[in-house]
């Protein structure tokens, strides 16, 4: 949910925070922007500015201001910049970030919601302050100024640090001050920030693909902090003004992990990344029939005390939960709740200091799973989190992580890091069953050797993703889609349906095949696609009958089965993709592959703008 950039150094500043936001634009991408502190405005014409900050800002994607910024007079070696999901005010020139203060001293971007706005508008217009856009942030520019202006008009420093004090809600900000061109301020609550350290240059980024190509030492800021950022030093406070001493986080990403590295969009190259990214997991994570869980102490001393767990996480990531519990409660014989992360604090969830909560989050920064950690922790019970972004917000606050090392995920659809969110939850489960003696040596010894297969097999279902291909050339203009499965099927229905709606805009629902005909049967009609998954033996029967219901009233049936039903399938269904034969219990994660890549044909097929689909965000960071 919106994307912010920070340089300061000798660089070509508006270079720099275009490259920078390019890499952000997963986190919104209605409206950019950039403030470049560059000396007298010879051209006012296409910028809004003081006389040492000048703003180029515009609705549309980067591509726009981009454009924008031929036609206008920026240049300078600090500036900050915003890539925008709209919260406040709807996308236009207007309303885009950076935000100017009234007298144009102080230029602000920001990611986050402001909750006490209005109060602190009502406040400010009463003491003279005009404002131009609906935007919360605007109100944090003239804050600032007036406390610089009222009361510290020696220290740009201490004006924020007192506005932050009034503001209720979240924030990563981004603050240039006219009278400064030596610095630029960053403070963060509740929205992620990241400082890049280099050599007489610094940055700050919403994440860290924003600086890589640039520097791998980094701060991560905490909530409450604020940085001073000079082109030489990086001083970082606390909440009450203290200084912190930080310790540098090293990046050892691989850089092509942000790049398209030739494929046509990030959504493929990631699929097609699955099978490495499994094996960094499953590699890391079994090795010589042992589960290697030294650091996680939750596996390693208090598996046997567990009395039942919650998990609790968002979109993709909750779905990878659905399959995680029914994996956990066959394993480990432990109940477990699964909650949506933003209904879990709202719901008082009956929480006891034995209880476990698995946090899930490819971010790490989803505003409402970190507040159910955040509830988790004060009802006393110890957090889990299966998390892919090291060292971000949920990783630090978890009494463990398990890091899902998928690498950097930038379409905006979730594949390869779903599927390892997977590899995680079964690694927890045969964990907790060890532990627990739920399973035996030798069952548990043919599960790891299973699980180290996977890989391969999710190599081979990407061998064959013409038949994908061809399907989607075929069938792209399906106004609707019916994704069904039972048990571990449905699981893999829901996620199934929600990578085809949120990337190709067909409407699409997934149904347990025995509730579909409790009122939803009543859409399907003659032509209607049906996705059917049959991958579990001791539901074929009953799954099977549901697609005679459905053919029956004549939809065309796509089934993906394992190679062993293959025969009896395609005897009802009107396709047939196969996966090999494997463990039922370990099936979502290859069978997740066919799913992804038809939602992937149909956008492509469609003409969608695949990597960032209308009205989404990879990081919701707001609640
Ligand atoms: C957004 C993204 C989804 C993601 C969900 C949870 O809605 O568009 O792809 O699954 O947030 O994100 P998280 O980072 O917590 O896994």
């Amino acid at each position: 949910m919106c994307g912010i950039v920070g340089y300061i150094g000798k660089k070509d500043a508006v270079q720099v925070l275009v490259d920078g936001l390019k890499k952000l634009e997963y986190r919104g991408y209605d409206s950019a922007g950039i403030a470049v502190y560059g000396g007298k405005n010879e051209n006012k014409r296409n910028t809004c500015t003081g006389n040492n900050i000048v703003v180029v800002k515009c609705k549309g994607r980067l591509d726009s201001l981009q454009e924008k910024i031929k036609n206008s007079i920026i240049r300078g070696n600090m500036g900050i910049g915003h890539t925008r999901w709209a919260t406040h005010g709807e996308p236009n020139d207007v309303n885009s970030h950076p935000h100017v203060s009234h007298s144009s001293k102080i230029a602000v971007v920001h990611n986050g919601i402001i909750e006490n706005y209005t109060e602190l508008k009502e406040f400010l217009e009463s003491e003279g302050f005009e404002f131009v856009s609906d935007t919360d942030t605007e109100v944090i520019a003239n804050l600032i100024e007036y406390f610089y202006k009222y009361y510290h008009k020696e220290e740009i420093t201490n004006a924020v640090v007192n506005s932050l004090k009034l503001l209720e809600g979240t924030y990563a900000l981004g603050i240039m001050c006219e009278d400064f061109p030596d610095r630029f301020i960053v403070a963060r609550k509740g929205s992620p920030l990241v400082i890049g350290l280099g050599e007489n240059e610094n940055f700050a980024a919403s994440d860290i693909p924003a600086i890589l190509a640039h520097t791998r030492n980094t701060y991560i800021l905490d909530d409450d902090e604020v940085a001073l950022i000079k082109q030489d030093q990086v001083i970082v406070y606390d909440g009450f003004g203290n200084e912190v001493k930080k310790e540098v986080f090293k990046v050892d990403w691989d850089i092509t992990a942000t790049e398209k590295s030739g494929y046509e969009h990030f959504m493929i190259k990631e699929i097609c990344e699955e099978p490495e990214a499994l094996r960094n997991i499953i590699n890391s994570r079994i090795k010589d029939g042992e589960i290697v869980a030294g650091d996680l102490s939750i596996i390693e001393n208090e598996a046997a005390r567990v009395n039942k767990i919650f998990i609790v996480a968002c979109g993709t990531a909750y779905h990878a939960g659905l399959v995680g519990k029914q994996v956990i409660e066959t394993l480990a014989k432990i109940p477990v709740e699964i909650s949506i992360a933003s209904e879990f604090r709202y719901q008082d969830p009956i929480i006891s200091p034995g209880d476990l909560v698995i946090v899930i989050s490819q971010s790490g920064e989803t505003i409402y799973t970190l507040f159910a950690l955040r509830e988790a922790k004060r009802a006393g019970a110890r957090v889990l989190s299966i998390v892919n972004t090291v060292g971000s917000s949920i990783a630090r606050e978890s009494d463990n992580v398990l890091y899902t090392l998928a690498e950097p995920e930038i379409a905006i659809a979730s594949t390869k890091a779903y599927n390892n969110q997977l590899a995680a939850l079964y690694i927890v489960a045969l964990a907790f069953a060890m532990k627990r003696r739920t399973v035996n040596d030798r069952a548990a010894l043919e599960i790891m050797e299973e699980i180290k297969r996977i890989p391969e097999l999710v190599a081979e279902v990407l061998n064959h993703r013409e038949e994908v291909q061809k399907f989607a050339a075929r069938h792209y203009n399906s106004k609707s889609v019916f994704f069904i499965g039972r048990g571990l099927d449905y699981a893999l229905s829901v996620e199934g349906s929600l990578k085809l709606k949120e990337i190709s805009y067909i409407h699409s629902e997934a149904y347990a095949g025995g509730e579909l005909k409790h009122g939803t049967i009543a859409l399907i009609e003659e032509g209607t696609l049906v996705v059917a998954c049959v991958t579990q033996n001791y539901l074929k029967d009953k799954i099977m009958s549901n697609i005679k219901e459905v053919k029956a009233r004549g939809t065309l049936v796509l089934a993906v089965t394992q190679s062993r039903f293959t025969c009896e399938v395609s005897r009802t269904a009107d396709i047939v993709i196969t996966i090999p034969d494997m463990n039922q219990l370990l099936v979502p994660m290859v069978a997740i592959t066919p799913l992804q890549l038809l939602a992937y044909y149909f956008a492509v097929q469609k003409g969608c703008d695949v990597d960032k689909p209308r009205n989404l965000a990879k990081s919701v960071t707001v609640e």
